[in-house]
């Protein structure tokens, strides 16, 4: 493959066309690429931003052969896409991040082999597809332990938590319908939840995002603190992972490194996301480069970009039940307190269903604490104000 830099004025093709693929194109706009977007939805966010939309379902091999003779280089904004697409795509054009990757990070029976390959640590597992092995499981691996759907699964579906060995059939017979795979992880007794976000090129140069702290809230990511609360030794063991990955993993375009900061001291990898995260906005306003930005330059095979963070920074999610409350906020006089500048985000999805991922909010202050209190004294959190009381 053309180890050629695809420099700006070349057109770029996304499959998928959600606020990932949106950030990316606005992004990639910035620097003078052009964008076709293939979605199947009329109204994608990102088909909003892109040059053109291709409307069409994403095993549309017709489509996929049309965007492919439009763009020079084609790249994905969600890792769900048949892998077989993506080789047929490589047929007619340029898919710098391959399909490997992509096949890799679908299975967790296979993500946990090629991590343990690395030499990184996961929490101790076990593969399931029958009720006697997920028995002996248990016996082995104790609880807490977490039985998870091998495939599929996304914001903590497909997966249950199992407190007493007498729950291993109800558990089992929950995520068996779902999924013939299962895996059974021991629950790890964790004091920070944080993911690093490394890039790659094909010339082979590699750079990591600062360390992120992530606070879930019904398993889906609620803020993301940067630099994340924890000592320098620990950052740079988390940096070491994610460079370690992308070392041996080849890796060409970004991944995002899910991780559990153990209470023993040693860093687990949950799993991973092989393109810009939710839990890498921050740095949007926050680092020298963003994620997104990051992502084309590895894509293309451009130089990659500075990763310094600029500010500490708190990214806030804004679901579906916090528009209304975010929209007014944004007329009030009173908005925040000086020390915190605040940079807003919308996707541009017109319904507002509860728990959608609608827009996020980048609050950049010199003071973690500070932008974490406004979060909860602003109310517009409201339900999950309980979480910062634990944390801090
Ligand atoms: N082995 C584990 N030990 C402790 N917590 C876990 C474990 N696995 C998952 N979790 C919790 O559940 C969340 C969702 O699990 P994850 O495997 O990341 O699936 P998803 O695909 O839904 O993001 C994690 O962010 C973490 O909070
Ligand atoms: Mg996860």
């Amino acid at each position: 493959m053309s180890q050629l830099p695809i420099m700006p004025g070349a057109h770029i093709g996304i499959l998928g066309g959600g606020q990932l693929g949106r950030m990316m194109a606005l992004a990639g706009s910035h620097m003078g690429y052009r964008f076709t977007v293939l979605d199947p939805s009329e109204d994608a966010p990102c088909a909003q931003v892109a040059n053109e939309h291709i409307q069409a379902a994403f095993d549309d091999k017709h489509a996929a052969s049309l965007l492919a003779s439009k763009v020079d280089v084609i790249t994905y904004e969600f890792e769900n896409i048949d892998a077989n697409m993506v080789e047929h795509l490589q047929q007619h054009a340029l898919v710098p991040q391959g399909s490997e990757l992509l096949h890799t990070t679908q299975h967790r029976w296979r993500e946990k082999e090629s991590l343990v390959k690395a030499g990184v640590s996961v929490a101790p597992y076990r593969e399931i597809t029958m009720l006697s092995q997920l028995k002996s499981a248990i016996e082995e691996l104790g609880t807490p332990s977490v039985l998870k759907t091998a495939s599929g699964g996304y914001d903590g579906k497909g997966q249950v938590v199992i407190h007493d060995a007498d729950e291993c059939e109800a558990a089992f017979s929950k995520l068996i319908v779902m999924n013939q795979q299962l895996v059974l992880e021991q629950f790890i007794d964790y004091e920070q939840e944080i993911s690093v976000i490394v890039a790659r090129n094909k010339a082979g140069e590699c750079k990591v995002f600062p360390v992120a702290e992530n606070i879930h809230v019904d398993n889906i990511l609620h803020c993301t603190i940067v630099p994340a609360r924890i000592s320098q030794e620990m950052t740079k063991k988390a940096e070491n992972v994610a460079l370690r990955i992308a070392q041996s993993f080849q890796l060409c375009g970004l991944l995002a490194v899910e991780m559990f900061v153990g209470r023993d001291g040693e860093i687990y990898v949950n799993e991973l996301a092989p393109r810009p995260h939710n839990s890498g906005h921050f740095t949007m306003e926050a680092c020298a480069t963003s994620q997104f930005e990051q992502h084309i330059r590895a894509v293309c095979n451009l130089k990659l970009g500075a990763t310094d963070l600029l500010t500490p920074v708190v990214m806030v999610n804004i679901l579906g039940e916090h528009v209304d409350t975010v929209q007014d906020w944004m007329n009030k006089k009173e908005s925040i307190p000086s020390g915190i500048i605040q940079k807003i985000h919308f996707y541009g999805k017109t319904e507002k269903k509860p728990k959608r991922k609608m827009g996020h909010l980048n609050l950049l202050s010199e003071q973690a604490d500070l932008a974490l209190q406004w979060i909860e004294e602003s109310r517009i959190w409201t339900t999950q104000s309980k979480v910062y009381q634990q944390q801090n």
